[in-house]
Order: structure tokens, then C-alpha cells, then sequence
């Protein structure tokens, strides 16, 4: 359903590169769900290339959970190759995306992120040796702008990172000044859409079918990354199918559907998430509160949570949360 370079991607809705939470676990959960490609969390192409743990365990995966992408964060392009040959050896990936939108100044001070987006030059760079000696595409995740949304510069960074290699662009659609809040610029995306020549991917507010098929319809994407829009919600990739091939309207999942679900998801980080205990829950509590989300006094069930020091106290009063409220 979407070529990317020299692979054949069998749908055009994917799960984005969420650091901090597509770990294998939220994977596993959202392609039993219905997603059908998954990305790694983001990776450090420094920590990589020294072996840092931490890099390491970001790609913890298992058969079952492909096909798969990466994402590299860097700027230095020969740091950038060597972390994506380590990569590639490690894991097999369908593609390598190059992360030019991540907005986080402790990032972008280091010339990394979307602070790319104002070095077009390094950016080829590292994309035309990542693409001339890698066997897989390249591409990379961009956002509309710098400080605000600039189509002549982005149409221009497009055009020669086209040119230098990449094989597909992931349009985050607002500047790295929006952060993650405010407007989606879909009028950006069109005109990326309607001048590049490879697939253009897009992302931003995904959070229902709705909101998909307005990102398709009014950008002309060749496809869309989910993100907070699978928070506590792997259904959206089922309903999000649904949706787009035959307007069915999607159905709720019921409380009893998201406890199953939420205790499953618990399991696979306790089982798979290698961090120390204290962390370990800290995750746990924040995957929790994504599926208690729209519960009436959700407030009140964070500050309970937030005291809970085990997973079978916390699998009990997310039962109890559930079932009774707080
Ligand atoms: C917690 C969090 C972590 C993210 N980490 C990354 C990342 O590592 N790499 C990346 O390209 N985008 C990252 N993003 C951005 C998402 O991939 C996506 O482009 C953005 O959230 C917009 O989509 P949404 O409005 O549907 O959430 C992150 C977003 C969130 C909320």
C-alpha cells in the first residue's frame, strides 16, 4: 500500500516513533489491536555507537513484532553512519528515518532534531551517506518549520533532501515552536504532497478515524503516523481500517475490553521493560493513566496511582477504578 524506496509497506497507517513510550510492550499491544507497522522509539546515534544500555534496550524486539522501523537522532553524519550500521546489525528494519523534528532545546542545542530543518546542508549530508552505504531506504520525520510554519523553506529542504537520497518525508504538521500543541497546518502538507516526488507521510491530531481521513483528504498523504491518538487506545488502528474502507462508524471499546487490555499491556512491561524496579513502575503508572483517560475523576485516580509501588496493587485498583470509579 505505500513503497517506500525499495520496500513494499503493507499499509499506509503506522504507529509514530514516540520516545519514551513505543517500547516493545505498547507494540505488542497495538499491533494485536490492528496496527500493521510499528517504529522503534527514537535512538541516539552517540549512546549507539558506545554501546549505552539504556540504546540498547530501545531495540528490544521478538519475532512477532515486525515489520519494524527506526529512527536515528544525531548530527554528526559519520556518528550517524556508524550507529546506523550497528543498527541495521542488530535489528531488521524495513527503513532508517532520520530524526530533523524532535523540538527539545537539550536536542536541538546539539544541532540534532529540528534543528536540521535550519541546516539543509549537514542534513544531506548525513543523508546521502546513510543512503549510499546502507542497503535499506532512508528517510526522514520534518516539521513545517523552525520558528513558525515556512512552506518555501521546508518545499526547498524537500527538494534536495529528495535529491541527496531520502526515499520518504513524515511531515510533522507544526513547527518545532508549537511543540505539540495548536493547529495542524494541512494546507503545508498538501503543497509538500502535491511538489515532492517521493511519499509523503503525514502526521498530527490523529486521535480517531475522523481525524485520519481529514489528514488523507485534505493533504493527499500517501499515509499517517499515529502517536497520542494509541495513548491507552490500540483500538484507533482498527477503527482507523475500518473507518477509511468502508465509512463504518467506529465502535467504543467498553471499560471491561480496556481493563483486559490495560492488564496486558502491564504484563508485557513487566516481562520485557529492563529498568530498574522504581522506573519500571513509574511506567507502569503513566501506561495506566493513558487508559484511564475520560473516567470521571481521573484527577483523583492520578494522585492514587501515583502513591502505588507494585504492579498487583496497581492491576487491583485499576480493576477497582474501573469497575466502581474512585
Ligand atoms: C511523548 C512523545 C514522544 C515523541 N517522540 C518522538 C520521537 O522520538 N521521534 C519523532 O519523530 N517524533 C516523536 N514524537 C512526535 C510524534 O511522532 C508525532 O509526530 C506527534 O506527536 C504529532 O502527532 P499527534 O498530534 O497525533 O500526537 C513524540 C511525541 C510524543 C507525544
Amino acid at each position: 500500500m505505500l513503497k517506500i524506496g525499495s520496500k513494499n509497506i503493507k499499509t499506509n497507517v503506522m504507529l509514530a516513533p514516540m520516545s519514551g513510550c513505543t517500547d516493545l510492550a505498547f507494540r505488542l499491544v497495538a499491533r494485536e489491536l490492528g496496527a500493521k507497522f510499528c517504529f522503534f522509539e527514537m535512538v541516539d546515534a552517540n549512546s549507539l555507537v558506545y554501546n549505552h544500555p539504556k540504546s540498547l534496550g530501545m531495540l528490544k524486539t521478538i519475532k512477532k513484532d515486525t515489520p519494524i522501523a527506526a529512527q536515528l537522532l544525531g548530527s554528526d553524519p559519520d556518528i550517524m553512519l556508524q550507529a546506523a550500521q550497528k543498527l541495521i546489525k542488530l535489528v531488521d528494519i524495513s527503513f532508517l528515518d532520520i530524526n530533523s523534528a524532535c523540538p527539545v532545546k537539550k536536542v536541538t542545542s546539539k544541532g540534532a532534531g529540528a534543528s536540521l530543518l535550519n541546516n539543509p546542508a549537514n542534513l544531506c549530508k548525513i543523508i546521502k551517506k546513510l543512503a549510499s552505504s546502507l542497503a535499506i531506504p532512508v528517510t526522514i520525520k520534518i516539521r513545517t518549520g523552525y520558528s513558525k510554519t515556512d512552506l518555501k523553506s521546508t518545499l526547498s529542504l524537500v527538494e534536495k533532501c529528495e535529491k541527496a537520497g531520502a526515499s520518504a518525508i513524515f511531515v510533522h504538521g507544526r513547527s518545532r515552536s508549537q511543540g505539540y500543541a495548536g493547529e495542524i497546518d494541512y494546507e503545508c502538507i498538501r503543497t509538500i504532497k502535491k511538489e515532492a516526488k517521493i511519499p509523503i507521510i503525514g502526521s498530527g491530531n490523529i486521535f480517531s478515524p475522523y481525524m485520519a481521513d481529514k489528514m488523507f483528504k485534505q493533504t493527499g498523504c500517501d499515509g499517517i503516523l499515529v502517536a497520542r491518538g494509541a495513548f491507552g487506545n490500540p483500538w484507533i488502528f482498527k477503527q482507523i481500517q475500518d473507518y477509511l474502507s468502508s465509512a463504518k462508524t467506529p465502535k467504543l471499546s467498553t471499560n471491561t475490553q480496556k481493563l483486559k487490555i490495560l492488564k496486558k499491556h502491564l504484563k508485557l512491561i513487566d516481562k520485557y521493560k529492563q529498568v530498574a524496579p522504581p522506573a519500571k513502575i513509574g511506567i507502569m503508572q503513566k501506561v495506566t493513566m493513558w487508559y484511564l483517560k475520560g473516567l470521571p475523576e481521573a484527577a483523583r485516580m492520578r494522585y492514587k496511582i501515583c502513591s502505588i509501588k507494585t504492579l498487583d496493587e496497581l492491576k487491583n485498583a485499576a480493576t477497582h477504578f474501573f469497575k466502581k470509579g474512585v
